[in-house]
C-alpha cells in the first residue's frame, strides 16, 4: 500500500523556526569543525564531556536554569539546575578519586535504576576521567557478570536491591574494587559497601575536571552481534560534538524547550540523548522513573508541558493499541516536535500520529556503535512514510555491495557510512581486530540492509545477522543461548526474532531436551523464568519450541536463518553447509 508524503509547508508556517531551514544548503555548508567550535574546549586537543554537559554553564545565562526534572513512579519530583549538575558531579568525581582510588581511564559501570543518581555519577565519573558503562537495570546476574567481566570494571554503583539481585557474580569479578551503593530507601548496607549519600555529605564540591584529551575513551555501551558475547562499544570524549549537533538539528531543540526522552539511561539513546544532547545544548529535560503506562505518558507530556519528545516504535505502537480516544483527554498543544528510534517505524504508526496526535513522527536511524543519530526526518523535510529520512549534514551514508562497492538507488544491499565522524566508536573492548573487521574500502558496515530512493531517503529492510530487535533491545542470539544451554535439562538451543506487530520481534527459541527430561508445558515455564532472572525481560524467549536436533553447518554452528525460514514458513535457502544426519 501507498502512503500520502506528509507535506511540511513552507519555512513561515512554523510555530517555531526550525534550526535547519534548508536541508540541502546544510548539506553544502556543513563543517564539523565549526560545531566544534561551539563547544566548551580545554584547547585545541582536550575536551570532556561532564564538562561541556554541566559546567560549561556555569558563566552563563543557563547557570540557574534547570537541567533536570525527574518525577518518580509514585510522584516524587525533584528539579536540578545546571549550577547543583556541576556540584553534585564535582563530589562524585571526588568520592571516585579519593574513597575509591579510581585512575584515568579506569571503569566505572553503573547498574542503577533510572533515578538521579545515575545522571549526576556519570557527569562525575567524566570529569575524573574514568570511562562510564551503564547496565540496564532489568538485566539479570548473568547479563551483568558478562559486561563487568569483560570491561574490568573497578567500580560498581548500584543500589540495595540490585545489588541483592547480582549477589552471587560479585566474588568472581577479580578487578572490582568498590561498590557505591546509591541508598534511597534507607537500607542496610554490606559492611565493605561505600554509601552514596554518606560519600556525598563528606565530598568537597570543588574538583578540577580532568583535562582529557579529545580521543580519550569516555563511553562503554555494551551491544550484541551474531556470535560472541556482546561487545563493549567503546566512544570517546570528542563524541560529544556528535551528540551536540544532532539533538540541534535532528531533535531541533531550542532553548526554551522541554525535552522529554523516553530511554533509559543503561541504554545508548539514554546517554547520547538522555544526557549529552540535551545538556551540551543547555536545554532543560524531564526524565519519568515509571514503567510504561499509555494514560500516564500523556499525562506526562500534558503535566511538563513537554515540547520536543523522543521516543520509540514500540512505545508507539502501544499508545496506539491504547486508543485513538485518549490523547484527545489531555492537553498535548506544548509538543512541537516528535521523534523516534530504535526499531522499523511502520508507516500506520506516522499516518496515526498524523491523524490522531496531530503530530508528525520523525523516525530516525543510528546504532550504539555510530553514537549519534546518521539518518533522519528533518522538521523542516517532507516525511515519506516508511523511511528513515536522509543523512544527517556531515554525514555519508550509502547502499554497498558484497564487494563493499556502492549501488545505485532502488538497489537492496548493506547500509554503510563513511567513517570518520566524531562519536564513531573507536574499538570494541578488548577485540580490536573485529572492531577492524567492520571497515571495508573507507565505509563502516552497519549490519542493516536497506536501499534508498531517487530523493536519497533511506528505507530499511532488515538486519543482515541474526541480531534480534526485541521492542528497540538488541539481543545476540548466542547470549540467550548460552543461558538457556545453563538450565539442567538442556541440551541445545536454537534462538532466533519472531516478528510482533508491538514489539517488532520476540524471541523464540528452540531447545533439544538431555536425556531423561520430558518435553511439557512446565518444563518450557521453568527454563523461560530460568532465562528471564537470568538475561531481562526483553532477552528472555517468549516462546519454546522443544524440538529433536537442531539444523548445524558442518562446523557445528547452529543454522538459525533455517530455524527462521521454517517458523515463517519461508523457503529455506542454500542448505548445501547444512551437515549430514
Ligand atoms: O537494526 C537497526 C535498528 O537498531 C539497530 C541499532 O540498535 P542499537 O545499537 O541498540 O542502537 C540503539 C540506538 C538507536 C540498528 O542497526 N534501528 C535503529 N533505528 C532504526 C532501526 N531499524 C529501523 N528503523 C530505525 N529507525
Amino acid at each position: 500500500m501507498d502512503y500520502p508524503r506528509i507535506i511540511k509547508g513552507r519555512l513561515d508556517s512554523f510555530r517555531v523556526k526550525p534550526n535547519i531551514p534548508d536541508y540541502q544548503k546544510m548539506r553544502d555548508n556543513f563543517r564539523w569543525e565549526e560545531i566544534s567550535s561551539e563547544l566548551a574546549w580545554f584547547d585545541n586537543e582536550h575536551i570532556n564531556i561532564g564538562h561541556v554537559a554541566a559546567d560549561a554553564h556555569l558563566e552563563t545565562d543557563r547557570r540557574n536554569k534547570k537541567a533536570l526534572i525527574w518525577e518518580s513512579q509514585r510522584g516524587e519530583v525533584e528539579e536540578f539546575t545546571f549550577a547543583n549538575l556541576a556540584k553534585l558531579s564535582n563530589k562524585f568525581a571526588n568520592i571516585l578519586v579519593n574513597e575509591a582510588g579510581v585512575l584515568r581511564g579506569d571503569r566505572v559501570f553503573f547498574f542503577l535504576e533510572r533515578v538521579p543518581e545515575i545522571f549526576v555519577g556519570i557527569l562525575g565519573t567524566l570529569k575524573a576521567g574514568a570511562v562510564f558503562g551503564p547496565l540496564f537495570s532489568a538485566f539479570g546476574p548473568d547479563a551483568v557478570r558478562d559486561r563487568l567481566f569483560d570491561s574490568k570494571a573497578k567500580v560498581l554503583v548500584t543500589s540495595p536491591s540490585l545489588k541483592r539481585k547480582i549477589a552471587e557474580i560479585i566474588p568472581g569479578l577479580p578487578n572490582l574494587e568498590k561498590i557505591i551503593v546509591v541508598n534511597r530507601k534507607n537500607d542496610v548496607l554490606d559492611a565493605d559497601d561505600l554509601s552514596y549519600e554518606a560519600a556525598m555529605e563528606r565530598a568537597s564540591e570543588n574538583f578540577q575536571t580532568v583535562h582529557t584529551n579529545k580521543e580519550d575513551y569516555a563511553i562503554m555501551h555494551y551491544t550484541s552481534g551474531t556470535t560472541g558475547k556482546p561487545k563493549g562499544a567503546v566512544h570517546v570524549h570528542n563524541a560529544v560534538i556528535g551528540h551536540y549537533a544532532t539533538a540541534k538539528y535532528v531533535l531541533d531543540l531550542h532553548s526554551d524547550d522541554i525535552y522529554w526522552c523516553t530511554a533509559d539511561p543503561g541504554w545508548v539513546t539514554g546517554t547520547s540523548y538522555g544526557m549529552f544532547g540535551p545538556w551540551s545544548n543547555g536545554i532543560t529535560q524531564f526524565v519519568y522513573e515509571g514503567v510504561f503506562s499509555a494514560r500516564q505518558w500523556y499525562k506526562m507530556l500534558e503535566k511538563w508541558k513537554v515540547t520536543v519528545w523522543y521516543t520509540a516504535p514500540t512505545a508507539i505502537r502501544m499508545l496506539m493499541k491504547a486508543g485513538d480516544d485518549l490523547p484527545g483527554k489531555f492537553d498535548l498543544n506544548s509538543v512541537r516536535h516528535v521523534c523516534s528510534v530504535g526499531e522499523p517505524l511502520n508507516p500506520e504508526a506516522v499516518m496515526w500520529g498524523e491523524r490522531v496526535l496531530g503530530k508528525s513522527i520523525h523516525d530516525n536511524w543510528w546504532q550504539t556503535e555510530t553514537g549519534s543519530i546518521m539518518i533522519a526526518n528533518y522538521a523542516i523535510q517532507d516525511i515519506k512514510p516508511g523511511s528513515m529520512g536522509r543523512p544527517f549534514p556531515g554525514i555519508t551514508a550509502g547502499i554497498i555491495d558484497d564487494n563493499f562497492d556502492e549501488l545505485p538507488a532502488g538497489q537492496e544491499g548493506n547500509l554503510a557510512v563513511r567513517t570518520g565522524w566524531p562519536s564513531m566508536f573507536r574499538t570494541y573492548w578488548g577485540k580490536h581486530d573485529l572492531y577492524q573487521s567492520r571497515f571495508k574500502k573507507g565505509w563502516y558496515i552497519t549490519g542493516d540492509r536497506a536501499r534508498t530512493d531517487d530523493e536519497g531517503y533511506f528505507h530499511f529492510i532488515s538486519r543482515a545477522d541474526d541480531v534480534i530487535n526485541s521492542a528497540g533491545h538488541k539481543v545476540g542470539p548466542f547470549e540467550v543461548e548460552s543461558v538457556l544451554m545453563e538450565h539442567p535439562a538442556v541440551a541445545e538451543a536454537g534462538v532466533i526474532g519472531k516478528p510482533d506487530p508491538i514489539t517488532t520481534e520476540v524471541i523464540k527459541a528452540f531447545v533439544s531436551l538431555k536425556r531423561g527430561f520430558e518435553p511439557g508445558e512446565d518444563l518450557k515455564e521453568d527454563i523461560k523464568r530460568f532465562a528471564m532472572k537470568r538475561l531481562s525481560m526483553a532477552a528472555a524467549p517468549r516462546e519454546i519450541d522443544f524440538v529433536d536436533s537442531l539444523p548445524k553447518t558442518r562446523s557445528g554452528k547452529i543454522m538459525r536463518r533455517l530455524l527462521k525460514a521454517k517458523e515463517l514458513g519461508l523457503p529455506l535457502g542454500d542448505t548445501s553447509t547444512l551437515e549430514n544426519d
